[in-house]
């Protein structure tokens, strides 16, 4: 099935924002609500399902306030694959948890499950829905960072263009904070860099 042919009611998207909200701190759900807010709006711009964009959005961070040890012992009970890096990282750890709770507890599909893996690092090749996810986390309108508006601007005009932007701030950041930058988000950015300068010049 398309991602696009995947919809939820009024009433299955109010139950599943009553559930995730409860599992969040209540000072991430203004980040949580706008960032449905803008995959809904992003969903529509691009041709997506908004009712499948609200589902991710809405489910996103659902782990987030989880402690190390809290994300560890769910990557054990649901037989995640980790690397080193992502073991090491809690703020990558939650995309991968949030994926399998999505899926188990949320009994969303797998579109919706990947769209939420996916949403700090990125990767090559990403769907409409991991897209729109990626992007609507970073600039929804709690969101406020130099480049903010540039970005907004640019996920309406042009979702690779966007992610390309969107992958090359968030490498910038994570360099300037003197980590290392996971490798998912360089692979990613190398593939939009590249789509972005290809398709500039044909
Ligand atoms: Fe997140
Ligand atoms: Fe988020």
């Amino acid at each position: 099935m398309e991602t696009s042919e995947l919809t939820y009611s009024d009433l299955e998207l109010a139950s599943l924002r009553k559930k995730a909200w409860q599992m969040l701190d209540a000072r991430r759900i203004p980040h949580v609500a706008g960032c449905e807010e803008e995959a809904v709006c992003l969903a529509r711009r691009w041709g997506e399902s908004p009712s499948a964009a609200a589902a991710a959005a809405i489910l996103h961070d659902v782990t987030k306030r989880l402690s190390a040890k809290e994300q560890l012992a769910l990557v054990r009970q649901y037989a995640i694959p980790c690397d080193d890096a992502l073991l090491a990282s809690p703020k990558l750890l939650h995309a991968v948890t949030g994926a399998a709770v999505a899926e188990a507890e949320f009994g969303m599909p797998e579109a919706i499950c990947s769209a939420i893996r996916w949403h700090t690092t990125g990767k090559p090749e990403m769907t409409l829905l991991e897209k729109i996810i990626y992007l609507a986390d970073y600039i929804e309108p709690t969101r406020d960072f130099p480049g903010v508006e540039k970005l907004r601007k640019a996920a309406y005009e042009d979702l690779d263009s966007a992610l390309a932007l969107g992958l090359s701030m968030s490498l910038e950041e994570v360099r300037h904070g003197g980590a290392e930058p996971y490798i998912d988000t360089v692979l990613a950015n190398r593939y939009y860099q590249t789509i972005v300068r290809d398709g500039n010049n044909n």
